[in-house]
Order: C-alpha cells, then sequence, then structure tokens
C-alpha cells in the first residue's frame, strides 16, 4: 500500500454548466480522497477546466471577449459548484495555465525528437462542431457518425502521432494489470476494441489559420496542439507545478504516476488508447489504474436542455442538503454502471435510510444519554475489552472464519465494521456496497437498542445500562468515522453530538501518534474502545436528516427549470472522442449488482404467459394507436394493444403472440382489454411484437 495517493477528475469543458454527471465523478474522487488522508496517506486530488478549443473560441467570439476572458468568467462556474458540494480537491488545474502549457509543449518537442510525430498530408471528413476527424466509411448518410451533423472535405497537412506502433504493447499492458481499467465489463470492451481494429495514428495538431486558440506546436508555430492531447496531459503536468513537492519533481516524479483516474464511460477510449500510447512513447510510467464509471439519465432519458431533464446540483444542495446528494449518487447506483436520477428515490432514500435508520439512531442515543446521565457518557468500570482488533481484521483479510463466540454485540459489530471497511472494496471503489456495509452497521445498533431496552435497564439494571449506552457511542462513534468519506459534513455533526472536539483534527492528530513500526499504519480512533484524552459531553444538535413533506419537491422543480435554460445542449458533441458500447456483460453486471431489482422465480411464476393466435383485429375508433384484437390462448378472450401505429390490423390475424393471460381487465378507450401482449420497444421507440420462433398451440404456457 503506497503512503501516497494521486486521484483525478476529468477536466470539464469550461463553458459547460455544471450539472450532476459533473458532480458524480469529481464527488467520487473526493470520497477516495477523503478516505485516503483518513488512513494517514499523502495525497493529491486534482481537478480542473478544459479551456481550449473551437467552442471556447467561438462562444467568446459571440460575446465579444477574448477566448481566455471568456474562460476566466466561466471558470466560475465550476470552481463554486465545487465548493457547495464540499469538494475537497488539493489543486484545480485550467489548461490555460502557464505551468501546463509549457509541460504539453516539452512533452510534445520530446516526442518530435523521438521520431514519434510525423507531418503527413491528410485528406478526410471533419466535422466541425465535433472537432474530430472521419474516414469515408465512418460516415453515416454522409453526415457526422456521432452527432449527425454534415461534414467538411477537407485536405491538409497535419502531425501525427505514431499511435499505432503501440497497439499490441497496450494489449499485454491490458492484460498483464487486470485492474488497470476497471470495471471489468469496460476493460472487456478495450481489450476486444483493440484486438478486432487496427490501431491508426492520432493527428494531433491544428492549422492556426482554422483554431487559433490552442497550444502552438512548439516545433511549428502555425499549428495548435489537438485538444484531447492538451487535454490528457493535465494529469501529468498538475504533478510538475501545482502538487505539493512538485518543486522537486525530478523525472521520478513524487506523484506520478496516479493511482486513479476517474471518468465517465463515454471518454474511456481517449483515456485508455490516447493516454496510454502517449506514456508508453514518452517512457513514462502508466498511470495505476482507469476507472470508467456510468451514466445518470433522467426519467429514463439522457439529460438535455430540449427535454428540460437537466439535473442542476445546486438546486437539489438547497432542497436536500449536498450530504444527502452525495449519499443517493453513491448509494442508489453501484460505480461503474447507468443509473436513473429522480426526485421520488431521492426522497425515499432520504425518509428511510438517512431519517430512519442514521437521523433516529443518533437522536434516540442522545435523547437517552441526555435523560439517564445528563449526557455524560464514561467507559464504565466493569468494561474489559479483551479482543484484538487487529487480529481479527487479518483473519479477516485472509479470508479466515471468524471464531466462535456467543452472540454479542460488540463483537458483531467489530466483525461487521471490519467487513464493511475492508480494503478490497475501497480498491475496487465498490461505493455502494461499502455503503451498504455501513448501513448494516447502523441497523446493528438500532436493533440493540430495541434488543437491551435501556428505558428498563433505567428502572432496573444501572450498571447494564451504563454498558448498553457506552457501547451505543462506541458504535457511532464508528459509524460516523465510516460515513465521513462520503458524507463529510454528516460525519462531523454526529462528532461534535458525540461530545467530540474536532473530528478532521482528531483524526489527523490520531495519526501523528503512529508508531513507527506499525506498518500497518492503523490508528486507534479507527478501533472500538479508543477514547479521547478528555470527558466526553454528548449535546443534543438539529436533526441530521429531518423527513422530506411532500411539498418540498415543488422548490426544487422550480429552481430547476429555471437554471436548465441556461444549459447549452453540447454535452454529445463536445465529449465527441468516444462511443459506448454496452456489451451484455454490463448488463448482467447490472442485474447482478442491483440486487433490490431482482425477483425470485415464485415471483415470476406468478405472471400467466401464454402463446395467442389472433382471430380478428381492428383498430378502435378515434385512436390511431389502439388495436383491439380477438385472440385465442385456449379460450377466446379481447385484448387492445398500442400497436396500431406500427401494424395495420389485416397484418395482425392468423399471427401467433405471447400474451400476460392474468392482468386484471381494464378499459383502454371505453373498451375492456383482457389481458396484454408482449412487444420491445426498439430504440426509434417503435414497439415490436414478441412472437415464437416455431408454431406453437395456442394456449401453450410460456415459462
Ligand atoms: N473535457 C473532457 C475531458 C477531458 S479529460 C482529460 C470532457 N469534459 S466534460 O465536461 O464533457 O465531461 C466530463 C465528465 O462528465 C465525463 O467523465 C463524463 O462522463 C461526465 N458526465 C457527463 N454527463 C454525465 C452523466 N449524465 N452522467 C454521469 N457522468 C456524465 O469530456
Amino acid at each position: 500500500m503506497s503512503e501516497r495517493f494521486y486521484v483525478t477528475t476529468p477536466i470539464y469543458y469550461v463553458n459547460d454548466i455544471p450539472h450532476i454527471g459533473h458532480a458524480y465523478t469529481t464527488i467520487a474522487a473526493d470520497i477516495l480522497a477523503r478516505r485516503n488522508r483518513m488512513a494517514g496517506r499523502e495525497v493529491f486530488f486534482l481537478t480542473g477546466t478544459d479551456e481550449h478549443g473551437q467552442k471556447v473560441e467561438k462562444a467568446a467570439q459571440e460575446k465579444g471577449r477574448s477566448a481566455k476572458e471568456h474562460a476566466d468568467l466561466l471558470v466560475e462556474n465550476f470552481k463554486g459548484i465545487w465548493q457547495r458540494l464540499n469538494i475537497s480537491h488539493d489543486a484545480f488545474i485550467r489548461t490555460t495555465d502557464e505551468g501546463h502549457i509549457k509541460t504539453v509543449q516539452g512533452l510534445l518537442q520530446r516526442l518530435w525528437d523521438l521520431g514519434e510525430i510525423e507531418k503527413r498530408e491528410y485528406a478526410g471528413w471533419y466535422c466541425t462542431p465535433d472537432e474530430r476527424f472521419w474516414t469515408e466509411k465512418d460516415l453515416v448518410n454522409g453526415n457526422c457518425p456521432d452527432c449527425g451533423r454534415p461534414v467538411d472535405r477537407i485536405q491538409e497537412e497535419n502531425y501525427f502521432f505514431l499511435m499505432s506502433g503501440y497497439q499490441s504493447r497496450l494489449i499485454a499492458h491490458i492484460e498483464q494489470n487486470p485492474s488497470y481499467i476497471l470495471p471489468d465489463t469496460r476493460r472487456n470492451e478495450v481489450l476486444g476494441f483493440l484486438k478486432h481494429n487496427t490501431l491508426g495514428d492520432l493527428c494531433i495538431s491544428r492549422p492556426k489559420q482554422r483554431l487559433a486558440w490552442g497550444i502552438p506546436l512548439p516545433f511549428n508555430g502555425d499549428f495548435v496542439t489537438y485538444v484531447w492531447f492538451d487535454a490528457l496531459v493535465n494529469y501529468f503536468s498538475a504533478t510538475r507545478y501545482l502538487a505539493p513537492h512538485a518543486a522537486h519533481a525530478g523525472e521520478g516524479d513524487f506523484w506520478w504516476p496516479a493511482d486513479h483516474h476517474l471518468v465517465g464511460k463515454d471518454i474511456l477510449t481517449t483515456h485508455a488508447v490516447y493516454w496510454s500510447t502517449m506514456l508508453m512513447a514518452l517512457n513514462l510510467p502508466l498511470p495505476k489504474n482507469i476507472f470508467a464509471h456510468g451514466w445518470w439519465t433522467v426519467g429514463g432519458k439522457k439529460m438535455s436542455k430540449s427535454l428540460g431533464n437537466v439535473v442542476d446540483p445546486h438546486a437539489i444542495a438547497d432542497v436536500y442538503g449536498v450530504d444527502a446528494f452525495r449519499y443517493f449518487l453513491f448509494r442508489e447506483m453501484p460505480f461503474g454502471l447507468d443509473g436513473d436520477f429522480s426526485e421520488d428515490a431521492l426522497i425515499r432514500r432520504i425518509n428511510t435510510d438517512l431519517a430512519n435508520d442514521l437521523g433516529n439512531l443518533l437522536s434516540r442515543f442522545i435523547t437517552m444519554a441526555e435523560k439517564y446521565f445528563q449526557g455524560a457518557i464514561r467507559r464504565p468500570a466493569s468494561a474489559t475489552f479483551t479482543v484484538d482488533e487487529h487480529e481479527i481484521e487479518s483473519l479477516a483479510e485472509q479470508g479466515m472464519a471468524r471464531p466462535e463466540f456467543k452472540p454479542d454485540f460488540v463483537l458483531d459489530f467489530i466483525h461487521a465494521n471490519i467487513e464493511a471497511r475492508a480494503e478490497r472494496k475501497w480498491s475496487e471503489l465498490r461505493f455502494s456496497v461499502i455503503l451498504e456495509g455501513i448501513w448494516s452497521l447502523i441497523s446493528e445498533a438500532n436493533n440493540h437498542i430495541a434488543r437491551t431496552e435501556p428505558w428498563k435497564l433505567a428502572r432496573t439494571d444501572p450498571e447494564a445500562l451504563k454498558t448498553v449506552m457506552y457501547d451505543l457511542w462506541n458504535a457511532l462513534r464508528l459509524i460516523a468515522v465510516s460515513l465521513y468519506p462520503f458524507m463529510p459534513g454528516t460525519a462531523v455533526k454526529m462528532w461534535k453530538q458525540l461530545g467530540l472536539r474536532v473530528m478532521e483534527e482528531e483524526i489527523r492528530q490520531s495519526w501523528t501518534e503512529k508508531p513507527a513500526e506499525d506498518l500497518r499504519c492503523y490508528s486507534r480512533i479507527f478501533y472500538w474502545d479508543w477514547q479521547p484524552a478528555y470527558d466526553i459531553q454528548v449535546l443534543k444538535g438539529e436533526q441530521l436528516f429531518p423527513r422530506i413533506e411532500k411539498s418540498r419537491e415543488k422548490q426544487y422543480i422550480k429552481s430547476r427549470s429555471a437554471t436548465a435554460d441556461e444549459i447549452e445542449e453540447t454535452k454529445e458533441s463536445l465529449a465527441g472522442e468516444d462511443k459506448k458500447v454496452e456489451t451484455s456483460d454490463a448488463a448482467a453486471e447490472r442485474e447482478e449488482e442491483a440486487g433490490a431489482n431482482l425477483i425470485t422465480i415464485n415471483d415470476f411464476a406468478r405472471v400467466e404467459l401464454k402463446i395467442g393466435k389472433v382471430l380478428s383485429a381492428e383498430r378502435v375508433k378515434k385512436s390511431d394507436k389502439l388495436i383491439r384484437l380477438q385472440v385465442d390462448t385456449g379460450e377466446q378472450r379481447q385484448i387492445v394493444a398500442g400497436i396500431g401505429k406500427t401494424y395495420a390490423p389485416e397484418d395482425l390475424v392468423g399471427r401467433k403472440i405471447v400474451v400476460v393471460a392474468n392482468l386484471r381487465p381494464a378499459r383502454l378507450m371505453g373498451v375492456e382489454s383482457n389481458g396484454m401482449l408482449l412487444a420491445a420497444t426498439g430504440s426509434d421507440g417503435v414497439p415490436v411484437i414478441l412472437m415464437p420462433e416455431k408454431d406453437v398451440e395456442p394456449g401453450s404456457r410460456i415459462k
């Protein structure tokens, strides 16, 4: 385990308005940075903005500003939202920084000197909004395959990075380093792509007369650097002029290579292929990991201005609080998969997990502590703590079963805590699983209250009451520690209410006390039975998470529609370099991880699916969508189906279809329907009826 930790976010296009997608990557990096600082490592957490290129140049011209002036104004949108979301980045890089420009030029010169860059005559199709070239066969109906807009035929000289020479080395690197690209499904996609395609060379320049707003090539000032080449270098250049110790950075850099580059799945190829091969050519070490996370949709749809469904993180934080938002993003969907954002789901999480489970646990404990002990919590003299947590932890890490012991809250809790914070889950960035683990601690503590009934002990057994309350205090303290990376504000509030002082400070101090020879580097503060040097006086504070009443929803919807108008629908074209292919692996993984949505075989067996034969079909009056079908499913029944836009009634007669036979009858435009036919929705939204592949008797059961 390294004693230093370097994590990055993508650098965001400066003229984007920050939305939930940007917030997602950055909060993930923040969680990792906080957790690693807490674990005693020296951390460098980098984020920033991507400021060159045609979009910024054009937008600035329209506003009558220079491109730099324009970027200087817009960058504040990002700086502001990171402050609001409690992001603890150590540096904010801008690709217009002098230090970055120098590094990019230095690396370009090096590649040029090494013969890794060549000047060539180039002819191709150019998509101006996407700022990228396409070959003839890439085009779709003569248009850009990415954004569908017309392309221009361009013939010009340009500089090429000889990327093609690195194809087999890159394949070998990915194969030999299983955690280089995560999750595995994405790794397999990249490998599949590399093995089944021939890697070309990468055009890394743009003639100045076509695009002036970029970093001039050091060996030919008539050209500027291609934005992606410029942008990717940020991860390295920050270590040369922004990071702590940067001044001393020689070739054997203190920070380089990064531990994690967090990126969205749409920009995985640029990182996994362009950036990796650039580093290989430069003889620089590759990052330890590139993690590609999934995308948030809203109401099942991609966020876009025209749909008015762009989620503004400021508005959510204003209405629901920063920590509830942070929690939701990482609990609701496993990191790596796609998910859907909805206010209803957010409110559900707040009311159940946060208000009910966590908030109530703390407030019940504090109320009892104040009532029974005037807030003073002391380690009872009778508490003899003989368990060696280090030992249990090493056993757990080696996969050994826990020793047998009587049901015992403290031991159960310690085990659950060790499991919840296991390093393995962190190195795989399984945030939702880690949170589930923390919630199992919360329910252990809630169950302990229910089981021991402290209000009865207060009358019958004051000594036992002291032990129960001390144990609960310890449990809550450890829950606060575990929650800190995800919900720092909440953890700090809990810490205070638990009668402790300055959480971050106390954690830092606990590290300075670590004995040099303790290689495991664990501070006592992460273990049961740690106590501060002062007396503990718990103190009721504000409620952590008040329940959300329905009426509050409105506030968010209002503020969101105000800001959505300002957001440009440019995302697709800006990120343009990469395209996503969802594999069946990804779908399987989603199913496995999203356990909550799975049904049992018994649930499925309740649905009666049968083969039906269409006997007759006619349109329902005044509807262009609905068709009334008479269907033989062993018995004759009437079904109304919304397929009229794609199927003509006469085409359906005689066809075999799949029918849900035990649906409650419903009326559609006044016509009774007894069952439903199954149809898939194609990518164009058009229904496609399912039909058996071979002839089967009407009424046959489908299982
Ligand atoms: N400037 C480039 C990155 C260069 S890194 C060397 C860029 N910027 S971006 O502003 O368009 O987006 C950055 C990140 O936001 C990407 O990781 C992208 O996946 C993420 N998201 C944008 N929309 C998203 C969702 N709807 N959901 C989740 N993340 C998404 O690309």
